[in-house]
């Protein structure tokens, strides 16, 4: 290992241990000031590298605040925090502590796997989490899963907030009526690369509308506003089952279902193809329309074992494209846009999952060259939460926690 690589790792540990707020980890001070559902899994991976057992209080702590339903909240509000819009009492969930009223993409199983590995000695813990993560997917399949695929009754809850895929649900969205309200993300990163307000005023109203049911997650997903089928959940929800069923066996627990779960939810998976387009797309369940578009969700088929030829040449053209990493958005589209959030830039954490996909599907050429651009990222712009793929520029918050953790397990590795 060369002397860079050993001084930004120590950057890296630093930014863990200065995220740490006592057994979890904010994605970042500031602009994200709680505790993360799927930041916090990729937490857990790093801490995995120094500290095996904070890698396990992390996921415990996380699943301790795990709803009687199964679902796992998107934030726990641990400690109040006037920079964070919107807080618990828009919310409004009734939990303690706090918790927002949705989910996030399920990676902590494929995590916890994992974190195992990286210390097979913690087998106890990984084991006393198996049942809560089976209880978890089968909310999901539950509550989310409609015509046989993962849906999302809110674009926070893909964690790819204003991809383009959700612009065709939430046009059916009515965010006229939400009342004033200030917005803090915007106090914290340049306004050019976040959400839109006309997007924040949406988000809002499918906040009011969750709270105005009480927050009962069958009725979301069948009465609410928004529903669509995500490509990107869809794909990491039935690699987590996967990974929950070995896991399982691993440590000589129960793997229930999990097995099960995972091939029904692939037999699900066709309805996702866009045919006329050739690549995996995002579905409005609500007026059965694609959303016509290559974005970040789609990248993630090989993570499930559903990579095809379509997608390959699709890779191939996107990354023709763009000078830095993999974009979340066909760079061809109209919508591009190199900064503002999902609608372009490229994310290490993600960077991660897709090359871990293509790694399990043989094609090690391209996660390679993933992980090589992900580390030169990093190594010229610092731990960003995202970078312009165009120009490489780091974007969003910095010291970011699931960067600095992916630089540990991944990128900072060279094979
Ligand atoms: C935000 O506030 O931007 C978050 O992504 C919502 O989870």
């Amino acid at each position: 290992m060369t002397r860079m690589s050993e001084s930004l790792d120590e950057r890296a540990r630093a930014i863990l241990l200065g995220n740490d707020r006592g057994g979890y980890t904010v994605p970042t001070a500031g602009l994200y000031p709680f505790q993360w559902n799927w930041d916090s899994a990729f937490a857990a991976w790093g801490f995995s590298t120094f500290d095996p057992d904070r890698a396990w209080t992390e996921l415990e702590t996380l699943f301790a605040h795990q709803w009687p339903d199964g679902m796992v909240p998107h934030i726990v509000f641990h400690r109040d925090d006037e920079g964070y819009f919107p807080g618990p009492t828009v919310w409004s969930t009734g939990r303690t502590p706090a918790t927002s009223g949705i989910s996030q993409p399920p990676v902590a199983a494929t995590m916890a796997r994992l974190v195992l590995a990286a210390d097979p000695s913690h087998r106890e813990r990984a084991a006393a989490l198996v049942p809560k993560l089976l209880d978890w997917h089968r909310w999901w399949i539950r509550a989310r899963v409609r015509d046989g695929v993962a849906c999302i009754v809110h674009p926070w809850e893909s964690g790819r907030d204003n991809a383009f895929d959700w612009d065709v649900g939430m046009a059916n969205v009515d965010g006229s009526d939400v009342g004033p309200y200030q917005r803090r993300d915007t106090g914290h990163v340049d306004p050019s690369m976040r959400p839109t307000k006309a997007e924040y005023d949406r988000y809002l109203a499918l906040v009011q509308f969750g709270r105005g049911i009480g927050w009962d997650q069958v009725r979301l997903a069948d009465e609410g506003p928004f529903l669509m089928a995500d490509p990107g959940v869809a794909f990491i929800l039935i690699r987590a089952c996967e990974d929950l069923a070995v896991l399982a066996a691993e440590v000589g627990a129960d793997p229930g279902d999990a097995a099960e779960m995972a091939e029904g939810l692939r037999a699900g998976l066709d309805t996702l193809w866009n045919d006329a387009r050739g690549h995996w797309d995002a579905r409005d369940l609500r007026t059965d329309t694609f959303a016509n578009v290559l974005s970040s969700g789609a990248w993630l088929c090989w993570l499930a074992g559903a990579g095809r030829p379509e997608m390959e040449a699709h890779l191939a053209t996107a990354w023709g494209a763009v000078r830095h990493g993999l974009p979340t958005m066909d760079p061809a589209h109209p919508g591009f846009d190199a900064r503002r959030y999902w609608r372009g830039p490229a994310w290490p954490f993600y960077n991660a999952l897709v090359a871990m996909g293509l790694r399990d599907a043989g094609k090690d050429a391209e996660a390679e060259r993933l992980r090589a651009d992900t580390a030169a990222l990093i190594r010229n712009g610092g731990f960003n939460e995202y970078f312009d793929p165009v120009e490489g520029t780091p974007c969003g918050g910095s010291d970011f926690t699931w960067t600095a953790a992916v630089w540990l397990t991944w990128a900072g590795r060279e094979r």
